[in-house]
C-alpha cells in the first residue's frame, strides 16, 4: 500500500497519517518531520533547512530529494508507505517517479485533504503538539483532556515556529505556486482522490479508509 497524502498547510495529513499508519502497518514518512528531527539534533541538514522552513519557503529540491531516495530504499517501505508533504513541486514529482520505478514499486492512490485557505491559517496557529510522542491537538478542534498536557502520554505539548499567521501566509502561497500544480500532475496519472478535510478528523480517516480500500 504505497500512498501519497497531500494537502495544502494545516489540512491535517499528520493527524490523519497517524490513524493510517497504524491501521495499515505501514511507515509513515513526513519531510516535515525529518527536517525538524534533523533541526532539534544540531546536523548540518538541519541547518541548511531551518532558514528556509523559517520563512515557510520550501527547502530546495536537491536537499529533499536526496533524503527522500534515501528513505523510501530503506526496507519497510517494500509493503507500503504513507508520503506526507513530499512531493511538493513537479521537480520532487518527477523525482520520486524515478526513485519508485527504479525500487520497482507503484503509487496505489494519492489523496489529497482539501481545506479552503480561509481555515488553515486558524487551523495552524491553534495546532499544539506533544514534544514526547508528537501527538498532534488543536486548541479549538482537538483539545486535549488537560491544557498543555498530552493526553497519550502526559508530555508537555509546544507550538511549531512556522505556525505563526505571518510565516502562514507565505506558506500558503508557496503552497498555491509550487504544490497545487501536483494535482493536475496525479489527476493525469489516474491515481488522485480528494478527500473534503473539512468534516471532522475521524469522517475525514472514514473517507480516506474508505478510498483505499474500495
Ligand atoms: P510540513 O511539516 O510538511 O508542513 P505543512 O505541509 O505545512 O503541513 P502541516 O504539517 O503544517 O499540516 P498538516 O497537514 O500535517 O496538518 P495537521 O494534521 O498537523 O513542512 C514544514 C516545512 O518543511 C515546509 O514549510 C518546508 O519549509 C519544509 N518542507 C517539508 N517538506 C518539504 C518538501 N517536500 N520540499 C521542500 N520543503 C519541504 O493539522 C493541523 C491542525 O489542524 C492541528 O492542530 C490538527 O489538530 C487540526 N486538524 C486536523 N484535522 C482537522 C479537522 N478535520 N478539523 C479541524 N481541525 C483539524
Ligand atoms: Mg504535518
Ligand atoms: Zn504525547
Amino acid at each position: 500500500m504505497h500512498i501519497l497524502l497531500m494537502g495544502p498547510p494545516g489540512a491535517g495529513k499528520g493527524t490523519q497519517a497517524a490513524e493510517l499508519k497504524e491501521r495499515f502497518n505501514i511507515p509513515h514518512i513526513s519531510t516535515g518531520d525529518m527536517f525538524r528531527a534533523a533541526i532539534k539534533e544540531g546536523t548540518e541538514l538541519g541547518k541548511r533547512a531551518k532558514a528556509f522552513m523559517d520563512e515557510g519557503k520550501l527547502v530546495p529540491d536537491e536537499v529533499t530529494i536526496g533524503i527522500v531516495a534515501e528513505r523510501l530504499a530503506k526496507d519497510d517501505c517494500k509493503k507500503g508507505f504513507l508520503l506526507d508533504g513530499f512531493p511538493r513541486t513537479v521537480e520532487q514529482a518527477d523525482a520520486l517517479t524515478g526513485i519508485l520505478d527504479k525500487l520497482g514499486l507503484k503509487l496505489k492512490a494519492v489523496l489529497n485533504i482539501s481545506v479552503p485557505k480561509e481555515d488553515l491559517i486558524e487551523r495552524a496557529v491553534g495546532r499544539r503538539i506533544c514534544k514526547k510522542c508528537g501527538a498532534t491537538y488543536h486548541t479549538k478542534f482537538n483539545p486535549p483532556k488537560q491544557e498543555g498536557i498530552c493526553d497519550a502520554c502526559g508530555g508537555e505539548l509546544y507550538q511549531r515556529a512556522d505556525d505563526t499567521a505571518e510565516t502562514m501566509t507565505n506558506r500558503l502561497s508557496v503552497y498555491e505556486e509550487s504544490t497545487k500544480p501536483l494535482i493536475d500532475y496525479y489527476k493525469k496519472a489516474g491515481v488522485y482522490t480528494e478527500i473534503d478535510g473539512r468534516q471532522p478528523i475521524d469522517k475525514v480517516t472514514a473517507d480516506l479508509v474508505a478510498t483505499l480500500q474500495a
